[in-house]
């Protein structure tokens, strides 16, 4: 009867339109192994040639690094590519264990480029930081590959990295530079709290790049931010041992690009030296802007200094306060922070005298001592707006 055959088409239809979309949508393989990788053996090339041919395909692509370890040495993967590619991994990539082996590059692997980029998979970039412990890395004859970053993402956009674990970098575990729509997801970092200098993810100049789901315990800022940033969200991360959450430093330079729009929610720091924190250089010449900063549903536990804002930032004895930083803050808002200070004074808000704090919020922000006894605030060229609970407060 005619009544059935248009019921019939349609299911016939769409079901070839959905196999036809599954097979369009799978995308070509080029799996590391058939480029020559072997177990334990070094994989720079493979991978090199293997990301090549697949950033060369006009289909969708994903490289896949397979379980297992292997080593690699410094690598530069760079777009465009023609089409989205993928690089899966699973395995365990061990980086040199001598870091003059990375011939001075800044980063042991960098992507570049890109467009449409995803890195997936369960694997883990191993530094190797602790096979050369981060105290004896000789930093001072311009050596530059003392520090490698473990990974780099540069200029890439509409991208997804997802899974993996950055392990015992020797510089900062992560760099991210002129990125665009970037989802960072479940991304695990991993290292001992005296690890110096390695920042879990380092955001600079991007827009729209989110880290979400995630677990960073490392021995210095867990996520750092730089000039130039916009929409930048961290959401969901737990973060300690290491400094906390950071804004800057910024200021040093007088080509810094302002940071607008920094949302920081519903995280944990355990552990850490700071809570939520911005710094900025006094006598420097830097007079960016940083505004539109939201801080909301953060857990403190023993952090030892949970919500400074540090306009005299000087970790050492090579810089001056002589003159005030020039750096103007802007709306910030603590919103729904609980938890524990180690040290009395919980909250720190040391604001330009050229410049002070404009539109700093603080709602509902109940914070103890360890101990359990009430802490202290100090509020210098700033005057808070104070709604809902707010222990300790900035005002006598
Ligand atoms: C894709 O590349 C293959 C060979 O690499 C070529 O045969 C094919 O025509 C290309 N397709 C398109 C749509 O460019
Ligand atoms: C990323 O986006 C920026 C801004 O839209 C554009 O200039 C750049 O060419 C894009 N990069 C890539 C690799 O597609
Ligand atoms: C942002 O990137 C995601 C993931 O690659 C993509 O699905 C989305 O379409 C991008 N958004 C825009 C506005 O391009
Ligand atoms: C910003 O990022 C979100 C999450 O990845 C994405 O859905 C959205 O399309 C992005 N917006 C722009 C303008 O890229
Ligand atoms: C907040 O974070 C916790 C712990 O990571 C998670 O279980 C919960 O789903 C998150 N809540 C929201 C609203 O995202
Ligand atoms: C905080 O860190 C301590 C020390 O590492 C650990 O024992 C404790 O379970 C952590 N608390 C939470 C809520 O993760
Ligand atoms: C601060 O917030 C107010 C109100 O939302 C807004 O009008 C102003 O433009 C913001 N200031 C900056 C520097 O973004
Ligand atoms: C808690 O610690 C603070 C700061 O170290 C100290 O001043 C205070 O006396 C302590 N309170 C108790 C009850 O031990
Ligand atoms: C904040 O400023 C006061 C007064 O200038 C100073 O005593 C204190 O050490 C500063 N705190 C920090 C953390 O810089």
């Amino acid at each position: 009867m005619s009544y059935y055959y248009p019921k019939l088409s349609i299911i016939t239809c769409s079901f070839f339109m959905f196999f036809a979309s599954f097979v369009s949508a799978l995308p070509k393989m080029f799996d590391i192994i058939t480029y020559g990788a072997v177990p334990n053996g070094d994989i720079t090339q493979a991978f090199t040639n293997a990301w090549n041919d697949a950033c060369a395909s006009n289909v969708s692509s994903k490289v896949m690094v397979p379980r297992g370890t292997f080593k690699m040495n410094g690598l530069r993967l760079k777009g465009h590519c023609k089409a989205p590619i993928e690089v899966k991994v699973d395995g365990t990539i061990l980086g040199p264990k001598i870091p003059s082996d990375l011939k001075k590059e800044r980063t042991w692997l960098s992507f570049s480029y890109i467009n449409s980029f995803t890195l997936s998979g369960s694997g883990i970039f191993d530094g190797q930081g602790v096979s050369h412990p981060w105290k004896e890395d000789d930093c001072t004859k311009q050596n530059e590959a003392c520090k490698p970053y473990n990974l780099a993402f540069n200029f890439i956009n509409n991208s997804i990295i997802r899974g993996v674990t950055t392990k015992d970098s020797r510089g900062f575990h992560v760099n991210v530079l002129s990125c665009n729509n970037v989802t960072i997801d479940a991304f695990t970092v991993s290292a001992p709290a005296e690890s110096i200098n390695t920042d879990g993810l380092h955001i600079s100049r991007s827009t729209n790049v989110s880290v979400i789901n995630s677990k960073i315990e490392t021995g210095d800022d867990c996520v750092s931010l730089g000039d130039g940033d916009r929409q930048i969200t961290v959401r969901n991360v737990y973060c300690g041992p290491g400094h906390g959450i950071s804004v800057g430093s910024l200021g040093g330079d007088p080509e810094e690009l302002p940071l607008d729009g920094f949302t920081v929610r519903n995280c944990t720091l355990n552990g850490t030296s700071n809570g939520v924190r911005v710094k900025t250089w006094a006598d420097k010449p830097g007079t960016m802007l940083i505004s539109n900063l939201l801080f909301e549903d953060i857990t403190m536990i023993n952090v030892q200094t949970p919500i400074i804002i540090d306009q005299e930032y000087c970790p050492s004895k090579k810089c001056s306060n002589k003159n005030p930083s020039k750096i103007q803050i802007s709306n910030v808002t603590f919103k729904n922070i609980r938890g524990t200070s180690e040290f009395e004074y919980a909250v720190v808000l040391n604001c330009s005298k050229e410049k002070p704090c404009k539109n700093v919020q603080f709602n509902n922000v109940d914070i103890k001592l360890s101990n359990g006894s009430l802490p202290l605030a100090t509020c210098i060229n700033v005057d808070p707006i104070e709604i809902g609970k707010t222990a300790p407060s900035c005002k006598p």
